[in-house]
């Protein structure tokens, strides 16, 4: 426990450096979980979407994937996956699944991402269309790790009419201060973090077909707002379909 409680208070003394050398950090991630509602809000809507599987959760917060799907859509099915043990212990929030559909929680690593997909179909039938969420998660995937390799996998899963839905730190947005907010969260984490230009962002979504308005600015993608639009967001996203 010890252990783990000095991890914790690395990862918030490595956060708050973050934070020093990018203040826009904390509107940037608002800006991606607004931008995480809003293309769960499309597929459960307008795309007819009714199973998520939305992996490198994070710590429960306002606007979980469950919640918004369905309260768009109360029969939508969603499973969680993450690595971090805190995230764990925090999973009973995710389950809370309002009674006409369903959450799971799964345990387990991106970088194996069959592992993920097996205990994924106990719950999702992937004879029918998958939502796959990648929010805020690719940048923990180092080059080495394979990310295109893992994505490529967890589509190749889906039947056609299934969704990607991804977002990713940017390197070439307010690229000096990423640049120094990588270094920084590299000197004191163990696990690194590799900020994408916008074409190596793209490259994930190679072979789907991008919705409108395509890959942009988190915070560009279907704006509610003129705002919202104008938030800070310095990553990329989009969310595209398997033909
Ligand atoms: C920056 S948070 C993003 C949380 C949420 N998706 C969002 O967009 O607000 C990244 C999450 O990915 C998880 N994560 C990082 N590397 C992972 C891996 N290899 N496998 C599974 N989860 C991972 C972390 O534990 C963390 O919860």
């Amino acid at each position: 426990m010890a252990g783990r409680q000095g991890q914790f208070r690395a990862d918030r003394a490595a956060g708050d450096q973050a934070i020093r050398a990018f203040p826009d950090i904390v509107l940037s991630a608002r800006s991606n979980r607004a931008f995480l509602a809003r293309a769960v809000r499309f597929l459960a809507g307008e795309a007819g979407i009714r199973q998520f599987l939305d992996v490198g959760t994070g710590i429960p917060t306002a606007d979980n994937t469950h919640e918004v799907a369905q309260s768009v859509a109360p029969k939508s099915w969603v499973v969680y996956a993450d690595n971090d043990p805190i995230v764990l212990a925090h999973a009973r929030a995710l389950l809370a699944s309002g009674p006409e559909g369903a959450t799971k929680y799964i345990d387990a690593d991106l970088r194996d991402p069959q592992v993920i997909l097996d205990a994924a179909a106990r719950l999702l039938d992937f004879g029918r269309p998958v939502a796959v969420m990648l929010m805020a998660i690719l940048q923990h995937i180092s080059d080495e790790d394979y990310p295109y390799t893992i994505v490529a996998t967890l589509m190749g899963a889906m039947p056609p009419g299934s969704y990607l839905a991804l977002s990713h730190p940017a390197k070439d947005i307010d690229a000096e201060s990423m640049a120094k907010m990588a270094d920084s969260l590299n000197q004191m984490m163990a696990e690194k973090v590799t900020f994408r230009t916008r074409p190596a962002v793209g490259r994930f979504f190679e072979g789907l077909e991008l919705v409108e308005p395509g890959m942009v600015q988190a915070s560009r993608w279907r704006p509610a707002s003129d705002a919202e639009a104008a938030s800070p967001a310095a990553l990329w996203a989009g969310v595209a379909r398997k033909k």
